[in-house]
């Protein structure tokens, strides 16, 4: 990849946006590649979790790559705003496996968008985070003013994407927006962490309890169904005879 650097290391996927002199904005080139490597991680089982963050101390992503935006057509501009819907819904929030957003500095416009299709954020205690489009004229394209609302209220998102206005990591922690805030060196051991804990759960239950919850803010399903067939389906696993069996037995379950 041009503007990626990817690796798989004990079961974890890593995706490192590698445009730093551009703060990692997000160019259609990196779009592309974003789209294949998630296809990639998505189907390959020895990937389990996937680690999503931007090269470089300073940025996760400022954003879609504003110098491409002068000669796009309205039509072109549309186009660009589904495909980055596309790739962020179906690759990234659609993932059976658990992708964590490891904000390392400024996530703005489509890279703040990019790290609300993930499954969790963390934070680094320098970085930012904004929907500066209004600033350009423009409100958010890849799915930001659909996902923040429901994340940290409408209210709140209102304010945000109307003043355009950055907010620190302790800001976004207590909107809800982060999870966590942890020191930079220390972001992606925590991320890790994280997954390897998941990584210690059943694959199958953690992919159906991702799908559930996508289903609850899915307007063309019904989550409650989502939730139940998932759940009826789960007892005809292996790993629900070994999770039970380990629980009953008081030892610690082998879902390998
Ligand atoms: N697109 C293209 N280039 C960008 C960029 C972006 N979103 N963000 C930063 N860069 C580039 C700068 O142009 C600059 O490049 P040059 O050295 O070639 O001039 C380089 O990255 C470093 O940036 P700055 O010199 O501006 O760094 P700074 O520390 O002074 O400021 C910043 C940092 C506050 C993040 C500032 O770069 C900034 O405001 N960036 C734009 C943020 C933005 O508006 N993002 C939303 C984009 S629109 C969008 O995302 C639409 C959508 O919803 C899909």
């Amino acid at each position: 990849y041009s503007n990626l650097k990817y690796a798989i290391k004990d079961s974890i996927g890593y995706v490192i946006i590698n445009r730093e002199p551009q703060l990692n904005a997000l160019n259609q080139e990196t779009l592309d590649e974003l789209q294949d490597i998630f296809k990639h991680f998505n189907s390959d089982d020895h990937v389990r979790g996937i680690i999503l963050t931007g090269a470089g101390h300073k940025a996760f992503a400022a954003g879609a790559d504003i110098k491409e935006f002068m000669d796009l057509s309205v039509i072109q501009a549309r186009w660009l705003s589904e495909r980055g819907h596309i790739i962020f819904t179906d690759l990234i929030e659609a993932s059976p496996k658990p992708v964590i957003a490891a904000i390392n500095g400024y996530a703005l416009g489509g890279g703040l968008e990019m790290a609300l299709a993930c499954h969790i954020r963390i934070a680094s205690e320098n970085a930012k985070m904004g929907l500066p489009e209004v600033s350009l004229g423009l409100i958010p394209g890849y799915g930001g003013t659909q996902r923040l609302p429901k994340l940290i209220g409408k209210g709140q998102a209102m304010q945000m994407i109307l003043t355009g206005d950055m907010i620190d990591a302790q800001r976004a922690y207590e909107l809800g927006l982060v999870n966590e805030v942890i020191a930079q060196d220390k972001l992606i051991a925590r991320a890790e962490e994280i997954l390897q804990k998941i990584f210690t759960r059943s694959r199958v239950a953690v992919a159906n309890a991702i799908a559930a919850i996508n289903a609850a803010e899915d307007k063309q399903q019904n989550g409650n169904k989502v939730e139940m067939d998932a759940f009826g389906h789960l007892f005809g696993t292996d790993d629900f005879k070994e999770g039970v069996s380990a629980f009953l037995a008081k030892r610690t379950p082998n879902f390998e």
